[in-house]
C-alpha cells in the first residue's frame, strides 16, 4: 500500500534523508514512486513509475537541487493505472500546491465536477489530485495554508493520511489524517512525518501520534498539533523502542528470511520479560488493563483477524480453552459486521494484527465497541491504530516486520496468546500457581530447542523436500487439533509468495472431497508430531501414499515410525504439544521461502499483495 515520508530541516538537505526512508517502505508494496522539494523558485516534483530505483535514476539524470523541505511517496494504485502521470506527489493546476495521499477521497468525482466548474483543470484520473486542487482553491480564499487543508477536509469524504506544502509557504508542511495512519517524527535536527514509524527511524525515534481527524503543521523546530474541531492541543512524544537496524536486512538476502531467522529472540521478547515465575503467572504492561477480577468477569471470548493472524487467532481460542476454560470463538474480522448483532454482555473480544492498521479488523473493533462491548488487542506496532483504540492492549514486540509474508509476527502472535492463557487460567483459578510455573517454564525451554530448526541437517531436509516441491502446481496441508492452524498458515505461506496453489485443511477432512485430487503429482505436506492427533495424522499419511501422493512430514527427529509414511521429512525438536505450533510452522515458512526462491519470485514483495492492508 502507499507509503508516506516527508522532511523540514533549518539548513542542509533533507532529500537524501526521504529517498532513504521511501526504501524503508518498499516492503509495503508499491508501482510507481515521487518527491517534490521546495526551492527559491517555487515547487519541483520529480515521478517516475516502477520501482524507487527508476526514480533515483531520473533524479541522477533530470538533477533535483538541493532543498530543506520535502515530501515523498510510494503509490499503490487505487484509481487510475500505475503510471507516471497518476504517481505521487500531485500538483494543483497552476504548480504552487503539492499532496502526497494515502488512502482514497471517496466524493473525488463529485469534487471535480464542481473544481471544473471553477475553473480548475486535471491531467490525472486520482482522487489525490482532486485533493490538491481542492486544497489550492481554498488556500487562494484563505491565504493560509492549514486553513485550507482543514476546509477542503470537511468537504471531502474518505480516508486520509496526508503531508501538503505550498510554494507561498516555505518552511511549513500541513499533515492531517483520518483512518490512515500518519507519523510525526521530532529531533533537534528538524521534523518529518510519515505513514510508518521505520522510514523515520534512521532519523529519529520520538514520534507524535495523529489521532483520526487530527492535523498539525509541521517547521523544521517542532509541530503544533490541532485537534478534530481547529483546537491547537499539545501531546508529549512517544519514544519508539524498534531501531533503525531492525528495519535492514542486515546482510540477508530477503527481510523474510531474517525475520524467520529472528523467531528465536522474539521469543525472548515478547515473553522473558513478562513471567512472574513467583506465582506462576504473567505480567503484562499497563496499557492490558484488566485486573484479575475483571478477567474473572468475562465468560466467553471472541477472536477476530485476518490472514496469518486469523490462524494465530484460532489457535488463541483453542490455548485459551484448554488453558483458562474459557469457551470461544474464532471470526474472519471482514464478515463481523454482517454478523447478527446479539448481546456483548461478559464477553471480551480479542483482535490480533500485526501491524494494528488492517481496515477490516479495525471496522470489526468499531463494531464490537459500538455495539457496547470491549476489545483486547494484540498488536505488534506501537502507536497504530489498533494499540490506540483497543481497549486493552498487549504488544507483542516483535520488531518491525517487513517482509510482507508474515513469519515472527505470527510467532511473537502464538506467544502472546500463550502468556494470555496463562494470566486468564491464573486468575481464574483454573490454573494452580504450580502449573502456571511449568508453563512458563516450557515456554523458557522451548528457546534453545529452536536453535535446532536453523541448524545444517534441518536447512539441508528442507531443501531437498524444497527441490521437490518447487516442481508442483497444487498442494494440500493437513493437521489436526492445534496444528490443523498451522496447515492453514504453512498453505497460506507457500501460497503468497511461491504462487503455488496451496490449500489447509483439518485432515479429518480429507476424505470428504480432497483426497479426489491427490494421484502422484499432488503432494500432501503433514503436520503429524506427538500427541493426540499422532495416530491419525499416521493413517491420513498413509492414505494419501496409497493413491500414489508423495508426502512431505514435519516430524520429530529420529521418528522412524512416520519417516517410513514420508518421501520427505521435515524435523523438528520434540516439545510440549501445546507448544508444538511455534516450532511446526518455523519449517514451513522454511520451505516456502526455499520454493520460492528456487522459483525466481520476488520474496519480500509478492505480487498483489502490500504489508498491509488498509482498505476493506
Ligand atoms: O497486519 P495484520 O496482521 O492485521 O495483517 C493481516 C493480514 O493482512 C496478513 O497476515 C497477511 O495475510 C499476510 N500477507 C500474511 O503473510
Amino acid at each position: 500500500m502507499c507509503g508516506i515520508v516527508a522532511a523540514l530541516t533549518a539548513s542542509g538537505n533533507v532529500v537524501p534523508d526521504v529517498i532513504s526512508g521511501l526504501k524503508t517502505l518498499e516492503y509495503r508494496g508499491y508501482d510507481s514512486a515521487g518527491i517534490s522539494v521546495m526551492t527559491d523558485s517555487g515547487l519541483q516534483v520529480r515521478r517516475k513509475m516502477g520501482k524507487i530505483a527508476n526514480l533515483e535514476a531520473e533524479l541522477l539524470s533530470n538533477g533535483l537541487p538541493n532543498s530543506v523541505q520535502a515530501v515523498a511517496h510510494t503509490r499503490w494504485a487505487t484509481h487510475g493505472v500505475p503510471a507516471d502521470r497518476n504517481a505521487h506527489p500531485h500538483t494543483d493546476d497552476t504548480g504552487e500546491v503539492v499532496l502526497v495521499h494515502n488512502g482514497i477521497i471517496e466524493n473525488y468525482a463529485e469534487l471535480r465536477t464542481w473544481l471544473r466548474g471553477h475553473g480548475h483543470h486535471f491531467q490525472s484520473e486520482t482522487d489525490t489530485e482532486v485533493f490538491v486542487n481542492l486544497i489550492a482553491y481554498h488556500l487562494r480564499k484563505l491565504g493560509d495554508l492549514h486553513a485550507a487543508v482543514r476546509a477542503a477536509l470537511e468537504q471531502a469524504h474518505g480516508a486520509y493520511g496526508i503531508v501538503c506544502m505550498a510554494a507561498t509557504h516555505p518552511g511549513i508542511l500541513v499533515v492531517a489524517r483520518m483512518d490512515s495512519p500518519l507519523v510525526v517524527g521530532v529531533s533537534e535536527n528538524g521534523t518529518y512525518a510519515a505513514s510508518d514509524m521505520p522510514a523515520l527511524l534512521h532519523l529519529t525515534r520520538d514520534f507524535v501520534i495523529l489521532e483520526n481527524g487530527e492535523s498539525a503543521v509541521l517547521t523544521a523546530s517542532g509541530c503544533q498539533l490541532y485537534d478534530a474541531k481547529g483546537s491547537a492541543i499539545e501531546r508529549p512524544t512517544q519514544r519508539c523502542d524498534w531501531t533503525p537496524e531492525q528495519a535492514e536486512k542486515g546482510g540477508y538476502p530477503h527481510f523474510m528470511l531474517k525475520e524467520i531467522e529472528e523467531q528465536p529472540d522474539v521469543l525472548a521478547r515478547t515473553a522473558f520479560d513478562r513471567f512472574h515465575d513467583s506465582n506462576g503467572d504473567v505480567d503484562f504492561e499497563p496499557e492490558f488493563g484488566l485486573d484479575d477480577a475483571e478477567l474473572r468477569y468475562f465468560s466467553r471470548l471472541r477472536f477476530m483477524a485476518m490472514g496469518t493472524s486469523l490462524h494465530s487467532a484460532i489457535l488463541g481460542q483453542q490455548m485459551l480453552a484448554k488453558l483458562a476454560r474459557l469457551p470461544g470463538e474464532t471470526l474472519n474480522a471482514s464478515e463481523f459486521l454482517y454478523s447478527p448483532e446479539l448481546e456483548e454482555g461478559d464477553a471480551l473480544t480479542v483482535i490480533i494484527s500485526q501491524s494494528g492498521e488492517t481496515a477490516d479488523s479495525l471496522r470489526a473493533m468499531r463494531e464490537v465497541q459500538r455495539r457496547g462491548g470491549r476489545v483486547l488487542g494484540i498488536c505488534n506496532v506501537m502507536g497504530s491504530t489498533l494499540a490506540r483504540e483497543a481497549d486493552h492492549l498487549i504488544l507483542t514486540h516483535c520488531g518491525p516486520e517487513v517482509g510482507v509474508a508474515s513469519t515472527k509476527a505470527f510467532f511473537g502472535q502464538l506467544t502472546a496468546l500463550y502468556l494470555l492463557a496463562i494470566r486468564i487460567g491464573r486468575a481464574r483459578r483454573v490454573l494452580a500457581p504450580s502449573q502456571g510455573r511449568e508453563l512458563l517454564n516450557d515456554l523458557r525451554a522451548l528457546r534453545p530447542k529452536l536453535d535446532v530448526l536453523f541448524g545444517k541437517e534441518s536447512r539441508e531436509a528442507v531443501r531437498v523436500a524444497a527441490d521437490y516441491l518447487a516442481g508442483v502446481k497444487s498442494c494440500l496441508f493437513l493437521g489436526r487439533g492445534m496444528n490443523f492452524p498451522i496447515a492453514l498458515e504453512g498453505a497460506l505461506k507457500l501460497k503468497e509468495i511461491s504462487y503455488i496453489h496451496a490449500e489447509g485443511y483439518p485432515a479429518g477432512e480429507m476424505k470428504h472431497g480432497p483426497i479426489a485430487l491427490i494421484d502422484e503429482n499432488f503432494p500432501v505436506i503433514a503436520i503429524a508430531t506427538p500427541g493426540r492427533t499422532y495416530d491419525k495424522m499416521i493413517s491420513n499419511m498413509e492414505e494419501v501414499r496409497a493413491r500414489k501422493g508423495k508426502v512431505i512430514a514435519v516430524a520429530v527427529n529420529g521418528d522412524s515410525k512416520l519417516a517410513a509414511q514420508a518421501d520427505f521429512v521435515l524435523p523438528v525438536p520434540e516439545v510440549p504439544e501445546l507448544l508444538s505450533p511455534l516450532v511446526n510452522i518455523i519449517p514451513l515458512q522454511q520451505l516456502s521461502y526455499e520454493v520460492a526462491l528456487r522459483l525466481g519470485c520476488d520474496i519480500d514483495q509478492p505480487r498483489n499483495l502490500a504489508k498491509s492492508v488498509t482498505v476493506e
